[in-house]
């Protein structure tokens, strides 16, 4: 039988980057305990008031099909929510609920490119883009965050990858899996490209709310932008929700239309009960969602501590996310060797960072969802480790 040709647009995720993983993954259901910070999922709970929310609405019949781009109460506390954190002023109709970021991101490249088009994206690159790009046929165009310059965007190097072709940019800050953030004029500079060359920006900004000092710099912010904007957002990193599949997109209207009719023929709707729970986990002031982001700092300084001095080794604090982004390169391996090395002598699973592209080479990621405790403790096979290897002679 004979399958489409998106089949093969969608098939190129990133498997260098998932390798390792998967090999853990094997040993791990063997019965080996291993050191899994190789994926980012929050090890915490979703907070109590959430899931009671949830459950709240599983009770009282809430088990019904939803309104298409998103329940009413979704929808109007994701406008107070943007209005807080980004100050910027949309309508409920902006708006439309995904099953997630990823879900999300799907659906805006599907109505917004197409084959012949160019779309910018920052390399290391979340794995997913790839995809994301390739599935309505648009070439994804990679700029380098380079280690020299703390993995932060170059607009010189952004401004030289616009060409007649180029419809659209898609940025990631705060970054995976780097950590790094836009500053004030990187943000001026992708909007003032963006405004010059009539491109969309889709700015994927899951890790928001994990900040660790700087505040968060959203291109979307600035005048003007969100005629052309897409802002993707989703529960699943600040509210330890991965599992519930909770998303949105906000927009311009006339592109909520269209991903409304997209999301009609796809999905048909969010779960009620989601949306309630999302609902409660979007409003203002919960302690639990600080209590995340503090436990996240904690255990990235945590980690910085432990390895900084390890021979071949260079950590530093990152700007926010859930990611150490490790430089391995003086211990001569590469992100690949080094980390099934790691794997293989002390049960640490960490990623590549040539998954994620060519400027991730000779870093690994090490992902701060789990306890303090047992990071301190992968930390101490990490240095372990890495005093055990002898760099190859031809380096
Ligand atoms: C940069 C980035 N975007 C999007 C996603 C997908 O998030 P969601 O779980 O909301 O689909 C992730 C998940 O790891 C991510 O790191």
């Amino acid at each position: 039988m004979r399958f489409s040709s998106l089949t093969q647009r969608i098939a190129g995720e990133g498997s260098d980057a998932w390798d390792v993983h998967d090999l853990a993954i094997k040993r791990r259901a063997a019965g080996e305990d291993i050191f899994l910070l190789s994926i980012g999922d929050p090890d915490f709970d979703t907070p109590a008031p959430i899931r009671a929310a949830a459950i709240e609405a599983l009770n009282t019949g809430r088990t019904h099909y939803s309104a298409i781009g998103g329940e009413p109460a979704f929808r109007n506390a994701i406008v107070e929510h943007t209005r807080r954190t980004l100050g910027i002023d949309v309508v409920p109709e902006q708006i439309t609920i995904f099953p997630g970021a990823q879900a999300a991101l799907f659906g805006v490249a599907q109505c917004l490119f197409e084959h012949g088009d160019e779309v910018i994206v920052a390399e290391p690159t979340y794995v997913t883009y790839e995809a994301v790009l390739g599935a309505p046929g648009a070439r994804m165009i990679q700029i380098p965050l380079r280690p020299e310059n703390r993995f932060h965007l170059e607009p010189d190097a952004l401004a030289r990858a616009i060409t007649p072709q180029t419809r659209g940019i898609i940025l990631n800050f705060p970054h995976n899996p780097t950590g790094a953030c836009l500053t004030a004029s990187e943000s001026a500079a992708v909007a003032a490209l963006c405004r010059k060359h009539d491109l969309w920006f889709i700015s994927d900004e899951v890790y928001a709310s994990l900040g660790f000092g700087l505040p968060h710099q959203s291109p979307l912010s600035l005048p003007g932008m969100m005629g052309r904007g897409i802002l993707i957002s989703s529960l699943s990193k600040s509210h330890a929700m991965t599992g519930w599949r909770c998303g949105w997109a906000v927009t311009p209207l006339e592109l909520a239309r269209h991903l409304d009719h997209l999301a009609r023929a796809m999905f048909f709707g969010v779960a009620q009960f989601i949306q309630d729970a999302g609902t409660v986990a979007v409003g203002e002031g919960s302690a639990d969602l600080e209590r995340l982001r503090a436990t996240y700092q904690r255990r990235a300084e945590v980690v910085v501590q432990a390895l900084t001095g390890v021979r071949g080794m260079s950590v530093r604090m990152p700007d926010a996310g859930m990611y150490i982004f490790a430089d391995i390169r003086a211990t001569g391996l590469d992100g690949k060797q080094f980390a099934r090395g790691l794997l293989e002598a002390e049960a640490v699973s960490v990623t590549p960072g040539e998954g994620f592209g060519p400027s991730g080479a000779g870093h690994v990621r090490i992902t701060l969802g789990t306890s303090e405790e047992r990071l301190l403790e992968a930390c101490r096979r990490i240095a372990r480790y890495t005093a055990s290897i002898t760099a190859p002679a031809t380096r």
